[in-house]
C-alpha cells in the first residue's frame, strides 16, 4: 500500500496560485528500463512530484507508473507531473505539437508544469515558444509555465518580451555551485527556485564535511544534502533508481540543519559547473 502525502513536505507556492511539493523525484539519467520502477517506489514512499523532459526518453514509463499508482488510489490530480520542452522543438508551432507528443506519452490529460528546457540564446526562439507555452496555460492544458537553465539576461529578455514571469527556474544547484546571485533575482521577481542535480549527481555524497555532519545527526549524506536545499527554499529532485535510496532521500523532515552546519556546506561553493554552460549550450540532437 502507498504510503500517504507526507504532511511535512513544504508545499512552495508558485506566483500563479499554484503550489509544488518541494521534493520530487528526478528521472535524468534514469533509463527508460528502471524509470517505472523509480516513480512507482517514489509514490510508494510518499512522493506526489514526478520531473522528468522529453530529452530523457521515458516520459512513457513515467505515464505507466502514474497510471499503475492509480491501483493504491493515488489519482492524476494527486501527483505534480513536469515535463520540459527539448531545444530541437522551440519554436510556437513546434511547442505545440512536442506538448502534444509529450501528454500522449505520459497519458495526461494536463500538466502540472512545462519548462523551456534551455534558454538556448544563439537560436533566439526561447520567447515564441514561451508565447506557445501560454497559450497552453490559458487552454488549461499546462497550470504553471517555466522555464530550466535561464540566466539573468534570459529571464529579463523573457519578461519584458511577453509581460509573463516564469513560475520556476530549474537550474544546476549543489553546495558546489549554489547560485546565490540567481536565487536572488529570483527572489526579487517571484521565481520559485528548483535545483538539478542537488546531490551534485553523487559526487558530494563522500565529501567530508557533508559525512562528517551526517554522522552528527544521524543521518546519511544524501538527507543531509537534501535538508539543506529545503532550508534554503529550494525545489529539489534528487534522483535515484535504487527503491531504498528513494525512500530515504524523502526521510529528511525529523532533523534540522543548525547555522553552522548550513554555513560549513555553504564553504564548498567553488564554482565546479557538472553541467553545459547555459549561455553556450546550444545542443538539440
Ligand atoms: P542511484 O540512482 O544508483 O541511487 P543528482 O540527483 O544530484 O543527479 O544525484 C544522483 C546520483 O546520486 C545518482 O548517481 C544516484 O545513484 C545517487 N544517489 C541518489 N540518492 C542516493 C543516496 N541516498 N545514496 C547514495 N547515492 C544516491
Amino acid at each position: 500500500m502507498a504510503s500517504p502525502p507526507n504532511p511535512a513536505v513544504p508545499s512552495i507556492s508558485l506566483n500563479d496560485g499554484n503550489s509544488v511539493p518541494a521534493i520530487g523525484l528526478g528521472v535524468w539519467q534514469t533509463p527508460a528500463g528502471d524509470t517505472e520502477r523509480a516513480v512507482s517506489a517514489a509514490l510508494d514512499a510518499g512522493y506526489r512530484h514526478v520531473d522528468t523532459a522529453a530529452a530523457y526518453g521515458n516520459e512513457t514509463e513515467v505515464g505507466l507508473a502514474l497510471a499503475g499508482a492509480a491501483s493504491s488510489g493515488i489519482t492524476r490530480d494527486d501527483v505534480f507531473v513536469v515535463t520540459k520542452l527539448w531545444n530541437s522543438e522551440q519554436g510556437y508551432d513546434k511547442t505545440l505539437r512536442a506538448f502534444d507528443e509529450s501528454l500522449d506519452k505520459l497519458g495526461v490529460d494536463y500538466l502540472d508544469l512545462y519548462l523551456v528546457h534551455w534558454p538556448m540564446p544563439m537560436v533566439n526562439a526561447y520567447v515564441d515558444t514561451f508565447r506557445a507555452f501560454a497559450h497552453l496555460r490559458e487552454r488549461g492544458r499546462v497550470r504553471s509555465i517555466g522555464v530550466s537553465n535561464f540566466e539573468s539576461e534570459h529571464l529579463k529578455i523573457l519578461i519584458d518580451e511577453t509581460g509573463i514571469v516564469p513560475a520556476v527556474n530549474q537550474i544546476e544547484l549543489h553546495p558546489l555551485l549554489p547560485q546565490a546571485e540567481l536565487r536572488e533575482l529570483h527572489a526579487t521577481l517571484g521565481i520559485a527556485t528548483e535545483a538539478w542535480s542537488p546531490l551534485g549527481q553523487g559526487s558530494l555524497l563522500e565529501q567530508a564535511t557533508v559525512v562528517g555532519i551526517a554522522e552528527a545527526h544521524g543521518k546519511t549524506p544524501a538527507q543531509v544534502l537534501i535538508r539543506w536545499h529545503v532550508q534554503l527554499g529550494n525545489i529539489v529532485i534528487p534522483k535515484s533508481v535504487n527503491p531504498a535510496r528513494i525512500a530515504s532521500n524523502f526521510d529528511v523532515f525529523d532533523f534540522e540543519l543548525s547555522e553552522q552546519d548550513m554555513t560549513s556546506i555553504a564553504s564548498l561553493e567553488d564554482g565546479t559547473r557538472l553541467g553545459p554552460d547555459p549561455r553556450t549550450f546550444n545542443f538539440t540532437g
